[in-house]
Order: C-alpha cells, then sequence, then structure tokens
C-alpha cells in the first residue's frame, strides 16, 4: 500500500548514524490539503481537509540513557541534534528539530512519564513551507513514535491536541487544530469535515467524477512563525470581542452571513472588519461544499473554492503575486473545476480541481505561463489520499523495498 514502505537506503543511514538496526521501530505521519475552509478553524469554523499519502517517516530506538538524538535527512547538513529529555528547552539554532522536541516535552509536561532517551531520524517528503503540513506531520510522526515505544496507550484525538499545543507554546505559532487533525485522524480516499468548535467530524467521500485535485506549489517560501499568521488571529480576536459586546457567541463560526451584516457595523475597524467577514463567509462556505461534494455537484464545489480564493485575497489578504498568479492562470484554464490557495497563505500552494483528460495540458499550459510571468517554475503533485500517523512494521516492508 502506498505510504507504507520505506526504502532499504533509510534504515542503512540509520545505521550509519546509529550503530545498528536492531529493535528500530519506524512510524508515518502524512501531509494534507485543505480542499476548503481556510483561516476558520481558529475562528471557531468549520474545515474540509484531506490527508496525503506522502509525509514524513522517523525510524526510532529508545536508548538507556537520558538523551535524545535526533536527525533529518532533509536537514543533513545540520547533523545529529542531541538534548537531554531534563533540558527541553526552545533553541533557534536546533531549527527543525525544536518540532520533535517540542512534542517530547509536551508530552512530559501532560504527565507521561518519558525517562530514557531515543535516537529517531526524519525523512519527509512534503516540500517545506509549501502549506502542505510538514510540521504538523513532524510533530505525529514524534507522536505516534513516543505513544507506541513508551507503550502510553494515547487516543489519536489527544496526540493531534499535544501536537498542536507543542506548535503553539513551544515553537509560538498560534496554529488551530486541523493541520495535526488531518495528519493524524485522515482516511483512505476521504475528506475529513471538521467543527473545530466542537471537534466533531465526519468523513466524506472525494467523488469528483472524472477529475482529480492538483496541487500546485508557487515555490515561494513561507515561514508561518514570521509570517502575518498571528496577527490575522489577533485582528479575528479584536473583531469578536468588539461583537461580543452585545452577541451571545464564542467564535466567528457562531454567527450566519446575516447575523454578521446586521452587526458589522459594531467591529469599528475596518481592516478587522473584513478579516471577521472572511471567517464567517468562509465558514459558511465550508459547510455548503461538503453538501456539494455530498450531493456529486463538483461545478458547485469548484465555484465556492474560487469564492474562497476572492475572500482570502480580498478580506483576509493572506494571498500574494504568486499565488494570485496561479490562480488566476488556473480559473482562465479550460480543464478547471474550481482553484484557490490552500493552507496559511502568503506562498506555499493551491489546490485545484482539473478534469482528468486535461490534467497534462493544465500542467504544461499554466506552468509554461507562470513562468512566464514569475520567472520560476511551479511544481504540480497529482494528490492521492492516503490514512492517518500510523507504525509501520518495517520487518516485512523495508526488506522488500530496494532502491
Ligand atoms: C495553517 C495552520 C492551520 C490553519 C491554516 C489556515 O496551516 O496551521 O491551523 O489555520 O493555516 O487555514
Amino acid at each position: 500500500m502506498e505510504g507504507m514502505t520505506i526504502p532499504k537506503s533509510l534504515l542503512n543511514e540509520f545505521i550509519t548514524l546509529f550503530g545498528d538496526s536492531s529493535k528500530t521501530r519506524i512510524f508515518f505521519a502524512p501531509g494534507r490539503v485543505n480542499l476548503i475552509g481556510e483561516h476558520t478553524d481558529y475562528n471557531g469554523g468549520h474545515v474540509l481537509p484531506c490527508t496525503l499519502s506522502f509525509g514524513t517517516y522517523v525510524i526510532t530506538r529508545k536508548r538507556d540513557d537520558d538523551i535524545v538524538k535526533v536527525y533529518s535527512k532533509n536537514f543533513s547538513e545540520l547533523g545529529v541534534i542531541q538534548f537531554n529529555l531534563k533540558q527541553l528547552v526552545y533553541e533557534k539554532e536546533d531549527d527543525w528539530a525544536n518540532y520533535p522536541k517540542g512534542v517530547i516535552k509536551t508530552f512530559i509536561d501532560s504527565g507521561y512519564k518519558i525517562e530514557n532517551g531515543i535516537d529517531m531520524f526524519f525523512y519527509g517528503e512534503i516540500p517545506n513551507g509549501a502549506g502542505l503540513s510538514s510540521s504538523a506531520s513532524i510533530e505525529l510522526a514524534t507522536a505516534v513514535a513516543l505513544n507506541n515505544n513508551y507503550n502510553f496507550k494515547i487516543d489519536m484525538i489527544t496526540m493531534v491536541k499535544l501536537s498542536q499545543h507543542a506548535e503553539n507554546e513551544f515553537i509560538g505559532v498560534n496554529c488551530g487544530i486541523m493541520d495535526q487533525f488531518a495528519s493524524g485522524m485522515g482516511k483512505l480516499g476521504k475528506a475529513i469535515l471538521l467543527d473545530c468548535n466542537t471537534l466533531e467530524y465526519e468523513y466524506t467521500d472525494i467523488k469528483l467524477d472524472n477529475a482529480s485535485i492538483v496541487i500546485a506549489n508557487t515555490n515561494k517560501k513561507r515561514g508561518l512563525a514570521d509570517s502575518k499568521y498571528n496577527d490575522r488571529r489577533e485582528e479575528c480576536n479584536r473583531a469578536l470581542n468588539q461583537l461580543k459586546d452585545k452577541l451571545n457567541i464564542k467564535s466567528l463560526g457562531d454567527l450566519t452571513e446575516e447575523e454578521f451584516e446586521n452587526n458589522k457595523h459594531l467591529i469599528l475597524n475596518e481592516i478587522e472588519r473584513s478579516r471577521a467577514k472572511h471567517a464567517v463567509y468562509e465558514n459558511v462556505r465550508t459547510v455548503k461544499a461538503l453538501k456539494a461534494l455530498k450531493e456529486n455537484d463538483i461545478k458547485e464545489f469548484g465555484r465556492l473554492m474560487n469564492e474562497s480564493h476572492i475572500s482570502l485575497r480580498d478580506d483576509y489578504e493572506v494571498t500574494g503575486r504568486e499565488l494570485d498568479t496561479l490562480v488566476e492562470l488556473a480559473w482562465n484554464h479550460e480543464g478547471t473545476i474550481g482553484a484557490r490557495m490552500t493552507g496559511a497563505g502568503f506562498g506555499g500552494c493551491t489546490v485545484n480541481i482539473i478534469k482528468n483528460n486535461m490534467i497534462s495540458k493544465f500542467i504544461e499550459d499554466v506552468g509554461g505561463r507562470y513562468k512566464d510571468i514569475i520567472g520560476y517554475e511551479p511544481s504540480f503533485y497529482i494528490a492521492s489520499i492516503g490514512d492517518g500517523a500510523r507504525e509501520i512494521s518495517i520487518s516485512k516492508e523495508a526488506q522488500e523495498y530496494e532502491v
């Protein structure tokens, strides 16, 4: 099954770094692509992501001492980074290693005893900073690795929450729960509708008739921490507080479009009003999009995706030249049913629903035009939707995979 094997060469690299491969256990956590429902999760709204079949692998082995050693093939220039279980503090120079470190600390702070250290060899297939949740996949891979190695028996939703907590408190990015939820709870071939207010969720088949999900990467990198992400959260909070003075609501996700229109004058700052408008309308759109998907109305689904992008561009202002160019080129292409940016924005990827018989033409035309306008090429991936974070049995699968 896809995503269930690791190249044997990875195990060999583990051996080179950490001695031998006895008693190793391997885990996998995927990335995600969000179909619709952007910047709604921390506003108490709905999201509709699906889990990708590619993600992050981690080969692990418990140690006898209290040292943790982590290595990422993607950041090989940083070598093995090591820290003590009693000294789990954010260090800028530890770079990517702060993600597993943060998850370990969050587990310990939540009462899960970790006395023995662990060796961890990471390999990620997701491009970093592309809006496909490479960080959430490192967090969930770490979480399932800790859960199984230390035999904690924690349920997946708790691990999702612990991982989000690590990102909020340790990394300092005030993200919502969507990415960790999708990485942990994904299901083969399904999209997940998640109500971020209640954490109620349902899986739905992705039936796109004769079309596919095509992800297009602007190849413009974005760093969440130094982006305007936390600012957007603040702006929404300020808008919410002004509405709360009069309305009995907990989050912007509690409002209908009509309620918002009747009360928007309470938000005095124009920018905050636009941010709140996006949060309310996008939430409603996401629920409509689920209905369209269930009714097999792909045209309507595509229309809602397009509206979502316009709202993210004009009211939420998280797109930028590269994303807008890639989406507008897609909108003008005969193969496109719907197109929008996906993830936090400010760079990263777009998600497109493309007629199957037009995919190659789409890639050629849109890719070529984008390069003419922006000066470098975008990348394209045809999304295949897989299961959430899990342990991979290495005894059989690693052996049969030769590179
Ligand atoms: C990032 C965050 C998510 C979500 C999206 C925007 O991916 O991690 O929680 O807010 O941005 O929808």
